[in-house]
């Protein structure tokens, strides 16, 4: 890991705390949320102090190792994290892994621990293998944040640029600042920055001009659920890219560990988060819109598998095809 790399979740082995970087304070502030209990920590999922599939799904570990910790019965401290975000699959991979490890009489830190090493190791191997992708001299366009910020260390999207500028490749980043949380504009860019990636932010409608003016080389994005067919569950504003992407001919990838993948579920099994529409209708306290009138915010849409390249995995590159993603999983 690179020096000044961050470090999202920490676990205190010594308080028997979970440490979160606080990303609702992103990039004016690093400061640290603590959580001493399961509702913390499911507090933290619901208002976004630690967002990104991945990185929902290491913290809920560590609250049902909070509520073990301190005697308290699993299944409810299973059920109201599980409430917490409805769309992203790795949250509920995590808590059925901790669950199961419960059930069968084994630790659940242990188990929690062994989920958030796993993630750091997934994520570079993602990394890895994502880079070879890229070509020196790419502009790269991405969306929301499938960072280090959205995983335990190095990111899904941001580990593939990652990687690729380790290796001395002459990449740029252009960081859609995705409204109405502005995760690429706070925390995407913060990221990169810190560690001295070229980034530069645009408005969410400026990604289509860019790709016109064949500015764009690559896009890469992350996801919150990929199903066994490889339809993609992202952000919302993913599909519009995509859509651009296949128009002007642009290669449009996906990163994403296997604990994203849901093989189980069909498209009108998946919820599609809505979250307050004050997300929407207020910029930094100030109210944008016309009193009496509402807002859609949808979180995440729904990316059909025509319109991507290929999904980057930890376990290698693949169509999104059900032979492929089948395949992955040894089935
Ligand atoms: O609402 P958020 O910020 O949790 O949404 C995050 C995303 O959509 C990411 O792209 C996704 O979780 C992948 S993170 C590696």
């Amino acid at each position: 890991m690179n020096k000044k790399s961050l470090k999202p979740i920490i676990w205190d082995d010594e308080k028997k705390e979970l440490i979160l970087i606080d990303q609702r304070k992103l990039p004016n502030k690093l400061e640290y949320f603590i959580c001493k209990t399961y509702e913390d920590v499911a507090y933290a999922i619901k208002e976004m102090v630690v967002r990104g599939a991945p990185a929902i799904g290491v913290s809920a570990s560590y609250g049902m190792a909070l509520a073990e910790i301190k005697n308290e019965d699993i299944l409810n401290a299973y059920n109201t994290l599980k409430n917490t975000r409805p769309t992203a699959v790795n949250l509920f991979w995590a808590l059925d892994r901790c669950l199961t490890a419960y059930k069968n009489g084994r630790s659940i830190l242990e188990e929690a621990k062994k989920i958030h090493k796993e993630d750091i190791e997934t994520c570079k191997n993602i990394g890895i293998i994502g880079e070879k992708l890229i070509d020196d001299g790419d502009t790269i366009l991405t969306h929301c944040n499938a960072g280090a910020l959205a995983t335990s260390a190095y990111g899904t999207a941001l580990s593939v640029i990652r990687f690729a500028f380790y290796n001395g490749k002459r990449i740029k980043v252009i960081a859609d600042e995705t409204r109405p949380r502005l995760q690429g504009a706070k925390l995407t860019a913060f990221e990169l920055n810190y560690e001295g990636i070229p980034v530069k932010v645009i408005t969410d409608n400026t990604a289509g001009f860019l790709m016109q003016k064949g500015e764009i080389d690559k896009i890469i994005v992350g996801a919150d659920r990929i199903l066994a067919d490889g339809t993609v569950y992202n952000k919302i504003g993913t599909y519009s890219l995509a859509v651009l992407s296949k128009y002007h001919e642009i290669p449009f990838y996906v990163a994403a560990p296997l604990s994203t993948f849901d093989l189980t579920s069909k498209e009108e099994d998946v919820i599609i988060e809505e979250r307050d529409e004050k997300e929407v209708a207020y910029i930094d306290g100030v109210k944008i819109i016309p009193e009496g009138v509402g807002c859609y915010n949808y979180a995440f849409d729904k990316t059909p598998p025509d319109l991507i390249t290929a999904i980057i995995t930890e376990k290698g590159i693949v169509k999104p095809s059900k032979d492929e993603i089948l395949k992955l999983f040894n089935k």
